[in-house]
């Protein structure tokens, strides 16, 4: 099959992807104004907001002046439960969809047929940068439901002129027979579950590398080079990152080009990205790491302002789309960072030390537990089938040291039998905190 991993040729870019710097910055300013219009005419929480921080749309002149504006958080989403964010009357909204909130209730978002045609086009931009043309086949392994990886991939890679094969998530064996017997290009899944995948693939005798499969769009959860050179060297695919949120629109906010592979750009006509100090809220510089915030620029049912991602990455300049801004690769999140004896720790720098471990496999999970006062954490990972028992004990002991030189903290570290560790039916759960609360 040609041109998967080529550059998309100048006449597939659509007419968002063709504007220069200059032609973006004029059109996202005219349709920020007119987000924050729609916001303070029609939703309570963003006047009282605005009123209380003493602006009006009025006072946004610039880009710049976005900064003056407040910002929006989970919480909001949580105490107008369920639809008290909609800027629409409830007859204009054709779907919700919903993610899990940090605590209870979940956080419910909802779209008009221009968001949901939108939404489409940003995930079809987003498969055509990866590789995707008009007449591939897309397997997609995001879970269909109210989560919105599985239908807003969907309908973004019919947009996108390729016909899709609506697996979902979950029945792994099965997968793996309907990628054989089908035959699609391209699959779009967490990466965890294609750890998953892969996995089955070996056990059934197919060689992954032997399979249909070319091109790779994971996300849903952070994943880091580590990750993608293990995927891309067990297989013949390309391995790019997507990115997104409900709260912002689902997958298809930002996109990796598989032609450069370094970071994702941001489909910044219709998503404007900020860089924030996660603690002292103040706007960061250009290549500075912070938490990412995302104001909406044409949405009608939910339009969001200033949404605070907890996501942590920096912003760059554009390279493969010139005119948008990328995205560093997501190291993690400000919330689901560990705070171990005082040092910041992050699922995913343990993911690096494990996937360059010999004998063990990429399976792991962390877990935290209390030992009178302290906190305690117990790196649980999987051998490799063929690994003896001297190559166990120099993995944990590699592990150990890795995290203890590279993370500055004291861990355990606890091989366990293949296959004995919870396996991602669709988002992993890194994470087991076993402390008492
Ligand atoms: O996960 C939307 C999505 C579906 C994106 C499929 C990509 C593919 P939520 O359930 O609202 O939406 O979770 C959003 O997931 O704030 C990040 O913390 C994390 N996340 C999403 N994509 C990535 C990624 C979907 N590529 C939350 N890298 C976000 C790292 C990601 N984290």
């Amino acid at each position: 099959m040609s041109n998967l991993g080529e550059p998309l040729p100048h006449d597939l870019l659509d007419d968002g992807e063709r504007m220069s710097r200059e032609q973006l910055r004029e059109l996202q300013l005219d349709r920020l104004r007119a987000t924050l219009r729609h916001a303070y005419d029609n939703v309570e929480l963003y006047r009282r907001k605005f009123d209380a921080a003493g602006v009006t749309p009025q006072d946004c002149r610039t880009l710049e002046d976005l900064a003056r504006f407040p910002f929006t958080t989970k919480a909001d989403l949580r105490d107008t439960y369920p639809f008290g964010m909609f800027a629409v009357p409830m007859s204009e909204v054709r779907r919700v969809h919903a993610s899990s909130g940090t605590t209870g209730r979940p956080t419910v978002v909802g779209y008009t047929e221009n968001d949901l045609s939108m939404w489409s086009d940003m995930v079809a931009r987003s498969i055509r940068a990866a590789g995707g043309r008009p007449g591939h086949k897309v397997h997609i392994s995001y879970g269909y439901g109210l989560f919105t990886g599985g239908l807003g991939a969907h309908y973004g890679a019919e947009r996108a002129g390729c016909t899709v094969i609506p697996a979902s998530g979950g029945m792994t064996a099965r997968q793996v027979q309907i990628i054989q017997d089908f035959r699609p290009e391209i699959i779009m899944v967490t990466p965890s579950y294609m750890l998953t995948l892969l996995d089955e693939f070996e056990k059934q005798g197919v060689d992954p590398r032997d399979t249909s499969l070319r091109v790779g769009i994971f996300g849903a959860e952070p994943w880091t080079e580590e990750m993608r050179r293990e995927i891309e060297e067990r297989t013949a695919i390309h391995a790019v990152d997507i990115y997104g949120l409900s709260e912002v629109i689902g997958p298809g906010v930002a996109q990796e080009c598989v032609e450069t592979k370094d970071g994702l750009h941001i489909w910044e006509d219709h998503f404007f990205p900020e860089v924030v100090d996660p603690v002292t809220d103040e706007i960061m510089a250009e290549g500075e790491e912070g938490e990412i915030v995302f104001t909406s620029l044409t949405k009608e049912a939910l339009p969001i302002i200033r949404y605070r991602t907890r996501d942590l990455t920096r912003l760059l300049p554009g390279t493969a789309r010139p005119a948008f801004r990328r995205m560093q690769k997501v190291t993690g999140r400000c919330d689901d960072m560990i705070i171990l004896r005082g040092v910041n720790v992050f699922p995913t720098q343990i993911e690096e030390i494990v996937l360059r471990t010999p004998a063990v496999a990429p399976h792991f999970q962390i877990q935290l537990t209390r030992r009178g006062r302290m906190d305690h954490l117990t790196v649980r990972v999987e051998s490799r089938p063929d690994a003896n028992p001297e190559q166990r004990e120099a993995a944990a002991r590699a592990i150990a040291q890795g995290v203890k030189d590279g993370v500055g903290v004291s861990v355990d570290v606890e091989i366990v039998e293949p296959e004995t560790l919870e396996r991602s039916l669709g988002k992993l759960k890194r994470v087991k905190d076993l402390r008492e609360p």
